[in-house]
């Protein structure tokens, strides 16, 4: 069943009806403010950090779901009529005579109509503001004049989310706010340690406003009942402690046929420590600064002008890469909504979503790394940007920091450091960027360790310290060890774990001296791989050969130590033991070895890879995707950790994990096999999932973390939407191996491993300031490929880079 349909024309999801299975949500904001907003404005903003710097709350896991938001309430002031309601549904859930959400590039409209009133709600951030606008229309389609009260409502948040949603002893107390010039300035702490403040207004002259919650709704109401606005007017509270929210009241008149605009805008400033003041002696907001902008974003000109800059900015960012496929699936998700994706885990890596909290974790080291791999072409400069602070969270032992926070760009001491496969993403990233870019000058640039200063070396020299982390780290079988955890954060063979609370993760009770990850090999010949061939184009010969010996080593002991016979073994555990062995009770396979190893080319001279592959077919996958493992455990191991305490079909335990789902595609490419791997696309596509919704529950334009395997008392339930690697690496996969147009040191490569019953395709891609138009025809069966250029037949799948000021290169493949 469905519950909209995707506008590609327009780019957009169109959500049809309000009560969608969960919240189906879009992000504001590209670089510094941000917001998420689900299809009936709920949601919440932020400046940079959605812990630290919180603007609006939210109730996360509420019943009603989705409680908090960018609320508007319409009221029909005419006294035989009296009546309100939410035009975007929440929070009143009166039944609308229609509703259309329709969820963009950055921004998000809710139509609906009510008794003859049609509303529109846009909301964006315009590029480099901080700011949001909600552009709202009212339409009276009505016989005669109707006479409306518009509310708006936010709930403001005391800026630190945590402390906000536990402190209320302090926090009862400090909330503040002042009211100038009808604009809403919430300003809690500003008085002492903070130099910002957010601020609310309105295009209309204000009939009244409200900033203390108890005020507005009522004792014991809810936000779907304010008293406020049962009555029609509110109280011109000023919020001292307590909870500060911004209401404004605007009235409105509209003839038969009238339509008008009312602009809101939520803000945050920041002031000059030494200005904070006006007069310096007060405590009054200095807002010298701020009132411009608030006076230009009230223009209806402006924001026009914004919303457009808006569409333009995402039409050039899609345009890098364009595909026409047979399927309209995978062209609709590579064209638009994977991109999008991709671009959202760059901003916030797993830290805010409506399953993120936004409090509890910031930006995942081995995360934003590989979230890097997909986002490359987009936005390049600040790809730059991102490795320099990743690299800057690197320890000097070459171990990193799991997680850093977003503000102040600083390793996180809570988690720490020992995951031991993280260093090794950081080569990924940087190989990616420098073929994206052919920059090597990133690799001279000088970055601290644990971001202290007098502690900056080469960024290549932070790659050299991934790499011996790894060498440095090895274990009985020479194979690399696990440390707190691999990829998979729940396979804790050093944590035994068995006190409530206790964090699987961080909790390392065991020596760490046995523990080994088969894993962490695949991810060690392929990111050595990458190294090499850095090492010998940046003048380090002799290193690269080193580093190779290390190499073959190392894919021998996998293909010895870490093979079980049909498929590569997943680890030892800490009395070295097999996991993911035949001989295992449970979770005799697991997906990651498979995907990684081959994917980094181990087995695939001695028919490794293929029987792996195989029996990844075999035993793993399933309708809906390939399962992480199988069977599931059904009882907690004290030895194998967090995995085998989820029920069996659940997350790491037997779900499909779907950021898996791509290196197994990738991995059927590299042995050949493009129906296998294009089918392998398919099954997690969602947009193919789309006509599931009810039992997918999660939205039909992105990926999930998960969804729940075959093992589980619900199968095909997806969780965890957006915030997932799966949206880099099905994107890389999609797009540099099945359709095979990948970026390499040379140029751009041509390779692509494909459905056999396609005819072809096409393609632009945008690779270094030069715009290729692509096109691939199938000749024959199989994968090899003759490229030419110009209409001249050239040597090898790689277009060597036009001379400087070529704008355009055509190129054809034919494959046979
Ligand atoms: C989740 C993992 C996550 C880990 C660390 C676990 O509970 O299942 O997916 O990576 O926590 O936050
Ligand atoms: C989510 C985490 O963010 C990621 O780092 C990890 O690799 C996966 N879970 C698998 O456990």
């Amino acid at each position: 069943m469905k519950f909209g349909w995707f506008d590609d024309q327009n780019r957009e999801y169109v959500i049809t009806r309000p009560d969608t299975p969960l919240p189906w949500i879009n992000y504001l904001g590209n670089e510094a403010y941000f917001g998420i907003i689900s299809n009936t404005a709920g949601g919440y903003s932020f400046y940079k950090d959605a812990r630290l710097r919180r603007l609006t709350r939210y109730r996360y896991n509420n019943a009603p779901l989705d409680s908090g938001g960018r609320y508007i309430y319409l009221r029909d002031d005419r006294s035989e009529n009296q009546c309100f309601w939410s035009p975007t549904w929440q929070p009143t859930r009166n039944k609308l005579d229609a509703y259309e959400c329709r969820h963009g590039m950055g921004y998000t409209t809710i139509k609906s109509s009510y008794a003859g009133i049609e509303s529109s709600s846009r909301y964006f951030v315009p590029l480099g503001e901080a700011l949001e606008i909600w552009e709202l229309t009212l339409t009276n389609t009505r016989q005669e004049t109707a006479e409306l009260s518009v509310f708006s409502a936010v709930e403001f948040c005391l800026w630190d989310a945590l402390d906000d949603a536990t402190n209320f002893q302090r926090n009862y107390s400090i909330g503040e706010v002042e009211v100038v010039d009808e604009v809403i300035y919430h300003k809690s702490e500003y008085r002492e340690r903070r130099n910002h403040f957010a601020y609310f207004a309105c295009s209309e002259p204000l009939h009244g406003f409200d900033t203390q919650r108890d005020d507005f709704l009522g004792p014991y109401r809810g936000w779907d009942s304010p008293l406020a606005v049962e009555r029609g007017a509110t109280n011109q509270s000023i919020a001292m402690g307590w909870q500060p929210i911004g209401v404004q009241h605007v009235k409105v008149t509209l003839e038969p046929g009238e339509s008008k605009k009312v602009l809101f805008l939520l803000g945050y400033q920041e002031n000059d420590e030494k200005k904070k003041f006006d007069p310096p002696s007060s405590q009054t907001i200095n807002k010298e600064n701020v009132k411009p902008v608030i006076a230009h974003y009230l223009k209806q000109q402006t924001v026009d002008d914004a919303f457009l800059a808006l569409r333009h900015y995402w039409d050039e960012l899609l345009g890098k890469f364009q595909v026409s496929t047979p399927d309209s699936h995978t062209n609709r998700m590579v064209n638009i909504w994977n991109a999008y994706q991709v671009m959202t885990t760059f901003n916030f890596s797993r830290s805010t979503s409506y399953f993120e909290s936004g409090v509890g974790r910031g930006m995942g080291f081995r995360d934003s790394n590989q979230d890097l791999l997909g986002f490359m072409h987009l936005i390049p400069e600040r790809a730059r940007e991102r490795i320099l602070d990743l690299a800057a969270t690197q320890l000097p032992t070459g171990g990193a920091y799991h997680q850093y926070q977003p503000l102040t760009k600083r390793g996180n001491n809570d988690i720490g450091s020992n995951f031991n496969d993280d260093p090794l993403w950081l080569v990924l990233s940087v190989s990616a960027y420098l073929k994206e870019t052919g920059d090597w000058k990133i690799l001279e640039s000088l970055v601290p360790f644990d971001n202290q200063p007098g502690s900056e070396q080469p960024l290549y020299v932070h790659l050299q310290r991934s790499i011996q982390y790894t060498l440095d780290r090895l274990g009985p079988h020479g194979l690399p060890l696990i440390g707190r955890a691999d990829w998979n954060d729940c396979l804790n063979l050093n944590c035994f774990s068995d006190q409530p609370g206790q964090s699987f993760q961080i909790t390392t009770n065991k020596d760490g001296k046995v523990a080994e990850s088969v894993f962490i090999a695949g991810l060690f010949v392929l990111a050595c791989k990458e190294m090499e061939e850095i090492a010998k184009r940046f003048g380090h010969e002799d290193e690269a050969a080193t580093i190779r010996e290390s190499r073959l080593t190392m894919e021998d002991r996998t293909n010895q130590a870490g093979w079980d016979g049909e498929w590569f073994l997943r680890a030892y555990d800490s009395f070295g033991e097999p996991v993911g062995s035949k001989d295992c009770k449970e979770a005799q396979i697991f997906i990651e070895p498979q995907g990684m190893c081959v994917m980094a080319g181990i087995g695939i001279e001695n028919g490794n890879a293929q029987k792996a592959l195989d029996s990844v077919e075999k035993r793993l996958a399933c309708e809906r995707g390939i399962v992480i493992l199988n069977p599931a455990f059904t009882q907690y191991h004290l030895h194998i950790g967090e995995i085998s305490s989820y029920p069996p079909g659940y997350k790491e335990n037997g779900s499909i994990f779907c950021h898996t789902n791509p290196w197994v595609m990738i991995a059927e490419t590299k042995i050949g096999r493009g129906d296998k791997a294009h089918d392998y696309y398919l099954r997690i596509n969602p947009s193919v999932l789309e006509d599931e919704s009810e039992i997918h529950r999660t939205e039909p334009y992105v990926h999930a973390q998960m969804i729940s395997g075959p093992e589980a008392v619900k199968p095909g339930e997806a969780k965890n939407s957006w915030l997932t690697g799966t949206a880099a690496w099905n994107y890389v996969a999609i797009t540099q191996h099945i359709l095979g147009i990948s970026p390499t040191f040379e140029g751009l490569q041509i390779s692509p491993v494909f459905p056999k019953e396609w005819k072809g395709f096409t393609a632009l891609r945008t690779f270094r300031g030069t715009q290729y138009s692509i096109t691939v025809e199938r000749i024959g069966p199989g994968n090899q490929v003759e490229l030419i250029l110009d209409g001249n037949l050239i040597p090898g799948n790689v277009i060597p880079l036009p001379p400087a000021g070529v704008k355009n290169v055509n190129v054809t493949a034919k494959v046979n």
